[in-house]
């Protein structure tokens, strides 16, 4: 296949970096809303908190987590780097789907159950078991996610264990 010249690599390479940034800032957005938002004094109050962070999860982490799953896929594709030629990469790929399986599979869950919660049961929702069970999956999930994002922005400026440098 037809690979990018130098102008393309670096447009793919800065659209990847948005997607990137996306991701990381909604995540840690998305932390700090669920860890310092409140205490709510009203279920409104708490239904609105709710509500707040779905939306901060649909609008900005998952676009950003979808851009990077894009940008990697034409980087790898169309780009000299490749998919599994050096493990930094290859080590990347493995996270990122895995990152994104786990937001699906347990992150989005958490939060998207919240607001059936506190809709329903107002402030006695914070004596739900299930209530306060999905709170804290969803900030020891949120911490695992952000250091996950973390060591691939890491690796992806050091590029360890690299074989060969491509012309970028
Ligand atoms: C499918 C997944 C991904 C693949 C295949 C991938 C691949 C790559 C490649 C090959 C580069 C080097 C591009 C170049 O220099 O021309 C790069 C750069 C970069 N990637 Fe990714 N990436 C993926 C996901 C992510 C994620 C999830 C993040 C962080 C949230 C990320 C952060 C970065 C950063 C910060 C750089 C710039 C590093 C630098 O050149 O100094 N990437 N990526």
């Amino acid at each position: 296949m037809k690979k990018f010249g130098k102008t393309g690599q670096k447009v793919l390479k800065a659209v990847h970096l948005l997607m990137a940034g996306l991701w990381i800032g909604g995540a840690v957005g998305l932390n700090l809303m669920i860890i310092l938002l409140g205490p709510a004094t009203s279920g409104e109050e708490l239904f609105g908190y709710n509500m707040s962070v779905i939306l901060v999860d649909d609008l900005v982490i998952i676009p950003g987590a979808m851009g990077c799953l894009v940008t990697g896929l034409l980087i790898s594709g169309l780009t000299p780097w490749g998919f599994f030629k050096h493990r930094w990469v290859a080590i990347k790929w493995l996270l990122t789907v895995f990152c994104i399986i786990f937001g699906i599979v347990v992150l989005g869950p958490t939060v998207n159950d919240q607001p059936q919660y506190s809709q329903e049961y107002g402030l006695q929702a914070l004596n739900n078991p299930e209530y306060m069970a999905n709170y804290f999956y969803s900030i020891l999930g949120g911490i695992f996610q952000m250091l996950a994002l973390s060591f691939m922005v890491i690796i992806s400026v050091f590029k360890p264990w690299r074989k060969s440098v491509p012309a970028a």
